[in-house]
């Protein structure tokens, strides 16, 4: 699917709301994850995440903000099962996560693309044997071998192409950089297929520069495949940059929410705190 609009005029990032029971009237496309009244309650009775509402449609970037333990991952994990979660609706694609197992629960896991903080490749692999792994879900006989078809090994080169990296595609992973790496994490997502990414703090390990053009890559592949993205930061600056909304999260609530041209520098003031001045007082 490809969205004809230009990024500003994409009707989902305009939205005031963030809850798909509020009717707007507006013709938007159905969302792709739907949690309402999100609950996430760990064995040992801490509750980690409360009264958690998002809905997140095709083409949209939205970013997860708040400090280190505010819930974030914990929202990344419940999504696909693995966290222990309560609500009243947590859907992706409209298939129902709290109570999926076996065979819908695998369905379920390979409609998303997961995006780590250390990109969690196999190093001594090549960036393309990484990306071909990502299509394992509907793995064959062959491929548990390793032996990958034609058809496979086409389509995870148009990735490597596709995320600037075609000439790299028989490095060994752990020869690339921190960005690279990334990109090929990205790659590997892609290439199962999934009806959304969710990328949790993809780059709390790379420089400004790196950040930035991973970021627009993951923002890109919203906009021109319509895959949603779900993403975590610790810098406000760069969901203001590349975000449509925002979700800030403080000890497992959601405390601020809106577009990020909405974001204001009292609600940052409000979720981060102002270290950062205290520390010039010294
Ligand atoms: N398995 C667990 N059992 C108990 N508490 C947990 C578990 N996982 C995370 N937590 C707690 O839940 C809170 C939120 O954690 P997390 O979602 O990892 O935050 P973030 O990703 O925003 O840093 C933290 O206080 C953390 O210690
Ligand atoms: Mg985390």
């Amino acid at each position: 699917m490809t969205l004809d609009l230009p990024p500003a005029e994409h009707p989902a990032a305009k939205r005031p709301d963030l809850d798909s029971s509020a009717g707007n009237g507006m013709h938007l496309p159905a969302p792709v994850l739907v949690a309402k009244d999100l609950r996430v309650t760990y064995p040992n009775g801490f509750t980690a995440l409360e009264s958690f509402t998002l809905d997140v449609r095709p083409g949209e970037v939205v970013a997860l903000l708040g400090h280190s333990g505010s819930g974030k991952s914990t929202f990344m994990k419940a999504a696909t099962g693995m966290a222990p979660a309560s609500a009243t609706q947590l859907t992706i694609d409209g298939q129902d996560v709290i109570g999926a197992s076996g065979a819908d629960m695998r369905r379920l896991r390979s409609k998303v693309g997961y995006v780590f903080q250390h990109f969690n490749l196999v190093p001594q692999l090549s960036a393309l044997t990484n990306v071909l792994t990502g299509g394992l879900h509907d793995a064959g006989p062959a491929n548990a071998l390793g032996f990958f078809p034609r058809r496979q090994r086409e389509r995870a080169l148009e990735l490597l192409d596709r995320v600037g990296l075609a000439d790299k595609a028989r490095q060994r992973a752990d020869s690339l950089s921190g960005g690279q790496q990334q990109r090929v994490a990205i790659a590997r997502a892609l290439m199962q297929e999934p009806r959304i990414i969710l990328a949790d703090e993809p780059v709390a390990s790379l420089d400004p520069r790196l950040a930035g053009s991973v970021l627009r890559l993951m923002r890109r592949i919203a906009r021109e495949d319509g895959i949603p993205v779900v993403v975590s930061l610790h810098v406000v600056d760069l969901a203001v940059r590349y975000a449509d909304r925002f979700i800030a999260l403080e000890a497992g609530q959601v405390r601020h929410t809106g577009s990020v041209e909405a974001l204001t520098p009292d609600m940052v003031t409000d979720i981060y705190g102002q270290e950062s001045e205290d520390d010039e007082e010294h």
